[in-house]
C-alpha cells in the first residue's frame, strides 16, 4: 500500500503526519506500507519512520550517478538518504513533464542500481479508453518501458496500473475495468518474462482509492495494492486503506 503526496507536506507536516499515522498502522503485518513524499521532506519521512513497519519512497529520480544537471535528484542520492522506494513515470510526470517510455528504462535501471524499487506506472488517458485503445496504450508502455529490462531486474520491480481519466477525479475505475487491466499487465509479462515471473509481479492499482472503494478493489484477486494519491494526505484516511 503505497501513499504518493505529490506537491503536499512540508517537514513539519510530514512530522505530524507519521506521529499520528504509525501507531494507527503499528500492527499491520499484511501489506508493505510506503509513502512517498516530496524531496525536502524525505530526510524528516526516514527519520520518523525509523523501526517502523514504513518504507519511504521519492517520486522521481534522475538516472545518472551525479553531474551538472540543475535540479535534478540521483538514485544514489535518494539511497544515501534511506529511500527503499521510487515512483517511476507517474502519469503527471509523463503529461507535464514529457518523460517517455525510454525515460522508464533508463530511471528503472537507476533506481535498481542503488537499491531502490521502482513503482513503474502505466495507464491509459480518457480518450485512449472511449476509442478502445486501452490495451494498445498498454501494450506500447509495457513494450518501451518494461520489456527491455533484464528478468532480474523485472522481478524487483512493482508495477502500477492508474488510468489517468481516474486519477484526482474521484472516478475510480470499476474494480472489473481495473482487474481486467491487470490481467492484461500481467499476460504481458508472461509473454515477456514467464508465468512465474508475471504471476510473482506486484501490480497496484492507483486512481481515487478511498477508504469506502479499497475493500472492493482488493477483493479482486488481480489487485495486490493502492497506490494512493489524495487519501495518503490524511494520517486516518491512509490507515483505513492500508487497514482495508
Ligand atoms: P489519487 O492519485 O488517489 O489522488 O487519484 C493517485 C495517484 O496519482 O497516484
Amino acid at each position: 500500500m503505497a501513499g504518493n503526496w505529490k506537491m503536499y507536506k512540508t517537514p513539519a507536516e510530514t512530522h505530524a503526519f507519521f506521529e499520528a499515522f504509525k501507531p494507527k498502522v503499528s500492527d499491520a503485518a499484511h501489506c508493505d506500507i510506503v509513502i512517498c513524499p516530496p524531496f525536502p521532506d524525505l530526510h524528516a519521512a526516514v527519520k520518523e519512520t525509523a523501526d517502523s513497519n514504513v518504507a519511504i519512497g521519492a517520486q522521481n529520480l534522475h538516472w545518472g550517478r551525479e553531474g551538472a544537471v540543475t535540479g535534478e535528484v540521483s538514485g544514489h542520492m535518494l539511497q544515501a538518504v534511506g529511500c527503499d522506494y521510487v515512483i517511476i513515470a507517474h502519469s503527471e510526470r509523463r503529461q507535464y513533464f514529457g518523460e517517455t517510455e525510454v525515460d522508464v528504462v533508463r530511471k528503472t535501471q537507476a533506481a535498481l542500481e542503488y537499491d531502490l524499487k521502482p513503482i513503474i506506472c502505466v495507464g491509459e488517458r480518457l480518450e485512449e479508453r472511449e476509442s478502445g485503445r486501452t490495451e494498445e496504450v498498454l501494450a506500447d508502455m509495457f513494450d518501451g518501458g518494461i520489456a527491455p529490462l533484464a528478468a532480474e531486474q523485472f522481478a524487483k520491480i512493482v508495477i502500477a496500473y492508474e488510468p489517468v481519466w481516474a486519477i484526482g477525479t474521484g472516478k475510480t475505475a470499476t474494480p472489473q475495468i481495473a482487474a481486467d487491466a491487470h490481467r492484461f499487465i500481467r499476460s504481458r509479462a508472461a509473454a515477456t518474462f514467464g508465468e512465474k515471473a508475471a504471476e510473482a509481479v506486484r501490480i497496484l492499482y492507483g486512481g481515487s482509492v478511498k477508504p469506502d472503494n479499497v475493500k472492493t478493489l482488493m477483493a479482486e484477486e488481480e489487485i495486490d495494492g493502492a497506490l494512493v494519491g489524495g487519501a495518503s494526505l490524511d494520517p486516518a484516511s491512509f490507515a483505513a486503506i492500508v487497514k482495508f
